[in-house]
Order: C-alpha cells, then sequence, then structure tokens
C-alpha cells in the first residue's frame, strides 16, 4: 500500500490561458494504491458523491491504464469537484506518482505530466496539463504542448470558492474564438509580467500580470458575484484578483499579512449576493508527496 498526497492547483492566472499553474500549499487529495489483478476505485471526502467510480469514467482509471499498473485506488477527496482548484487533477497526480511508485515504472515527474493529463481528458474532454502539472511538480508551471517549465516560488494567495458549480465543458463553451491583436499584446505584456513576478517571488508583480481581456471577462459570466467579490478583494489589499482554473473559485494574490483581510472581504462580497462560500489562505506549494 502506497500513498500519495497531491495539492489543489491553480490554472490559467488569468493571463496565461491553458498554460499556467500553480501548486497550492492546501487543500489536496490523498490517494492509497494497493496492486491489484484490475483496477477498482474508491472515492470519499468532500463531494465524493458526485465522482464516478466507474475505471471507464474515472479520471485515475485512465492513468492506471497508461501506466499498465492495475491497482485498488482509494481517493480522499480534499479538492471539491467542479470548483476550479484542480480536483481532477490531483487525484489523476496522485495516481500517477502513486502508480509509477508502486510498480517501479521509472518515470520521471515531467515523463507522469501528460500521463496524468490524460487522465483529465476523460472528465474535462481536453487533455490540459495547467492543473495537472502544477500537482505533480509543484510551484508554478508554465505548460506547453512539448513540455512543462518549473519555477520555483513564495506567492502568498487566497482562493474563495463559492456554493455555486460550474462545469469546465461549459466554462470552455464560452471562451472567445480568438482574440484581437490589441489584446494578445497586452496579454503578452501581462503573462511576461506574472513570470518575472513568480520568479521574483513579489506578489506585486504577480498581481499586475494577472488581467486577462478576453477569457476571464466571457467566463465571469456563469459566476454570480464575480465583479463583486473581485472588487472586494482589491479593496481588502489584493494585488491581483482572477477566476482560478475554469471557475467558479476565485483567486487573490496578496502579501501574506493581506490573506486573511482579503479572504473575508471575499467571503462577505459573495454573501452579500446571497451565496456562501469558503476560502483557503494559502501559498504556492509543492507538489505530490508520497508518505
Ligand atoms: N485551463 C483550463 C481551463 C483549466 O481554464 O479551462 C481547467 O481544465
Amino acid at each position: 500500500m502506497l500513498t500519495v498526497r497531491a495539492p489543489a492547483t491553480s490554472a490559467n492566472l488569468g493571463s496565461g490561458f491553458d498554460v499556467f499553474g500553480v501548486a497550492f500549499e492546501r487543500p489536496a487529495d490523498v490517494v492509497r494504491v494497493e496492486k491489484a489483478d484490475r483496477t477498482t476505485i474508491e472515492v470519499t471526502g468532500v463531494g465524493s458523491q458526485y465522482i464516478p467510480e466507474d475505471p471507464e469514467k474515472n479520471t485515475v482509471g485512465a492513468v492506471a491504464e497508461a501506466l499498465d499498473a492495475p491497482a485498488h485506488i482509494k481517493i480522499d477527496k480534499g479538492v471539491r469537484p467542479a470548483s476550479g482548484l484542480g480536483s481532477s487533477a490531483a487525484s489523476a497526480a496522485g495516481a500517477a506518482v502513486a502508480l509509477n511508485e508502486l510498480y517501479d515504472r521509472g518515470k520521471s515527474r515531467e515523463e507522469l505530466v501528460p500521463i496524468a493529463a490524460e487522465g483529465e481528458a476523460v472528465v474535462s474532454g481536453d487533455a490540459h496539463a495547467d492543473n495537472v502539472a502544477p500537482s505533480i511538480l509543484g510551484g508554478f508551471t508554465i505548460a506547453r504542448s512539448d513540455g512543462v517549465t518549473r519555477l520555483g516560488t513564495d506567492i502568498p494567495l487566497v482562493a474563495c470558492l463559492p456554493e455555486i458549480v460550474v462545469s469546465t465543458r461549459d466554462a470552455r463553451g464560452v471562451v472567445p474564438e480568438g482574440a484581437r491583436m490589441s489584446e494578445v499584446v497586452e496579454i503578452v505584456g501581462n503573462a511576461a509580467t506574472l513570470t518575472a513576478g513568480m520568479a521574483r517571488s513579489d506578489p506585486e508583480l504577480v498581481g499586475r500580470g494577472m488581467d486577462d481581456p478576453v477569457v476571464t471577462p466571457a467566463r465571469a459570466e456563469l459566476i454570480d458575484g464575480y465583479a463583486e467579490v473581485r472588487a472586494a478583494a482589491l479593496a481588502a489589499g489584493a494585488a491581483g484578483v482572477t477566476i482560478s482554473g475554469a471557475g467558479p473559485a476565485v483567486l487573490a494574490v496578496c502579501q501574506s499579512g493581506k490573506r486573511r483581510s482579503v479572504a473575508t472581504a471575499m467571503l462577505d462580497a459573495f454573501d452579500a449576493e446571497g451565496i456562501e462560500s469558503r476560502a483557503y489562505q494559502t501559498r504556492v506549494g509543492a507538489g505530490a508527496t508520497l508518505y
């Protein structure tokens, strides 16, 4: 029996749609694996009632198949599904790291990223690596079709998760098909600024690079109260605010000492819209860890 803790993640960070991601210190999924003749899956924890245990329909089934590593797999969800916090990616990342170890497959962490991304495709329809990469590697990641670049960084974060559900498929359905050149120029400037901020562990610089004029405004329509929550977080001292992944969680970057007031402001703003929410005060953290 092997146990791996795989963290929640936030993809996009505004200007890095389908490219940027960060690992959180918390919350996380815990994945336990044991060798078996065929793969079976048991899911407990937050939102587990919405997650299929059929290996054909669960992210980790595809990962076990890709690694030719049949196992009893127990997933204790710490990351709510359909949250925008990389829930399915955390399970896929945890399973990839655990099964690679259990069956001594000898794959590097980088090699496990596309394998875990295949698991992601089972639930989101596309094999994105922008959540699985940080969950496996930790830190800040830049995922491209030809591989992943990782940067270690220390950035405080607040993620506020409202009690509403936005499916990744729906959120991808509203992504505009194109962008104007002026928008592309703005995004390149923001993405470069954000990357420099990560390299320097500078929350103010990261926050300045989080704006996105194309995908985020379209998706904001799916999240009741988004504009109010964003404004409240900025007024409370956040350096930058955007939708976490495909939503509905909202991500704020700030100085360490501001996390509490930013979290309170975001909770209050959702509450004023009649929406319950919970806030995670966290920071960019390590990737999947073997117990
Ligand atoms: N980059 C993806 C999106 C993350 O925003 O749709 C969710 O898979």
